[in-house]
């Protein structure tokens, strides 16, 4: 499928100044080094192609939502990580505007890679105000904007909206991967195309579930949504995590599939855990069994997919053309209650003829310390959360939208 807006491979980029925006919003461990850099190593391809065609890159990114300046989430971790992952020297200014940035880049060698401060320690980023984004075009000198960021852009901020209006702007490498990758499984999917969804909540991932009963061939449900859907049928779920509001959305779902596939074969369509992994506490739990979905004792809590479902899941799998995957089967953080998701993982990655894209977040932390490959077992994991969802529920994000058109 062909990107439908211009990349660093459409324009002349040769020995120019390019203003980089990357999405370094990274997990932290409590001593403030870098838990997991899975988004630094995402965007080396496009810092290494336009290293390849003799640009200085100047990156810019946020990490966290602070108020203000806050040394606690400074980027310049992710610089020292950047440098270490590039092989190459990485400078830091610790602005994000202003005449040290202007400076520094000035004297920045051909081919040098200088990376900026937080950009949300500007009020100004999240306010989308043009300003500020006329000041991080002006101050880098740069003759293009590419937007790297994808798991930023459907935010409308300075980085994302403003900027474009004074830099021509085109996509990086990461963006149009994940853009292509997440739309062709949803729009021109090899068939059968199996959806896995999990996760705490129906309510985060309605637009995805609606639009996936479009398109998918058959939905598996897994993780603390299923319980949702579980309560709502009737069943007891005990002492489980589930949303108790949600009933009329639920509902709306229901009708669908069955609008789409008939009665008869609604279940078969849309399926839930028929048992379940349970135990009475999540920290230390001595008393972890397996039951039927329907035997839920009232004060055990269902804390992942049981074996027989998981079972059935990933036959399901086998057979399929295309597998997207968004959110856990349970609660995957403990081992002992991530044998669904493991077994959803292993079957995606023993079968790598089948096209698998899994969502950001928490499914993305999964896949990838699961995998030996750190997530190349897979076609895509995608680096997004937020962003990920939209763009499979169909939404036009904002820091694609406003890039230059192909
Ligand atoms: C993310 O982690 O989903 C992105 O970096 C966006 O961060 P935000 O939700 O704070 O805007």
């Amino acid at each position: 499928m062909r990107f439908f807006k211009k990349t660093i491979s459409d324009v002349p980029l040769e020995s120019t100044t390019v203003l980089l925006r990357a999405d370094y919003n990274v997990p932290l461990k409590n001593d403030g080094t870098i838990a997991d850099d899975f988004r630094i190593r995402a965007s080396l391809p496009t810092v290494r192609r336009l290293l390849k065609d003799g640009c200085k890159v100047v990156i810019i990114s946020h990490l966290g939502r602070p108020e203000g300046r806050d040394p606690k989430l400074s980027l310049e971790p992710a610089a020292l990580r950047l440098a270490q992952l590039l092989g190459e020297p990485v400078r830091f200014v610790d602005q994000t505007v202003g005449d040290k940035v202007r400076m520094a880049i000035k004297r920045a060698p051909k081919r040098g890679v200088i990376v900026l401060e937080n950009l949300r320690f500007h009020a100004e980023e999240e306010a989308n105000d043009e300003d500020f984004a006329r000041k991080l075009a002006r101050d880098s000198g740069a003759r293009y904007f590419v937007q790297d960021g994808f798991g930023v852009v459907h935010r409308d901020h300075a980085s994302t909206a403003a900027i474009t209006l004074f830099l021509p702007s085109v996509a990086g490498r990461l963006l149009e991967k994940e853009h292509t990758s997440i739309t062709g499984a949803m729009s021109s999917p090899k068939r059968p195309l199996v959806a896995v969804m999990g996760g705490a909540k129906v309510s985060d991932k309605i637009g995805v579930i609606e639009k996936l009963v479009d398109k998918a061939d058959t939905i598996l449900i897994g993780g603390a949504m299923a319980n949702t859907f579980l309560a709502d049928s009737g069943v007891n779920v005990g002492a489980s995590k589930y949303e108790n509001d949600q009933g009329a959305v639920i509902k709306k779902i229901h009708e669908a599939v069955r609008q789409k596939v008939g009665d008869a074969k609604a279940a078969e369509f849309l399926r839930l855990p028929t048992d379940v992994t349970v135990a009475k506490r999540i920290e230390r739990p001595t008393d972890v069994r397996y039951v039927g979905a329907k035997e839920v004792a009232s004060n055990d809590m269902i804390l992942d997919i049981g074996p027989r479902t998981a079972e059935s899941y990933v036959k399901a799998l086998r057979r399929a053309g295309t597998v997207v995957w968004n959110g856990t089967m349970g609660y995957a953080e403990l081992a002992v209650f991530a044998k669904g998701s493991a077994a959803v993982a292993e079957a995606l990655a023993e079968h790598p003829e089948v096209e698998s894209v899994i969502g950001g977040g928490d499914t993305a932390d999964f896949a990838i310390h699961w995998d030996k490959k750190k997530g190349g077992s897979f076609s895509h994991v995608s680096t997004g959360g937020g962003a990920s969802l939209e763009l499979m529920a169909g939404k036009k994000l904002p820091g694609i939208e406003h890039l230059l058109d192909a």
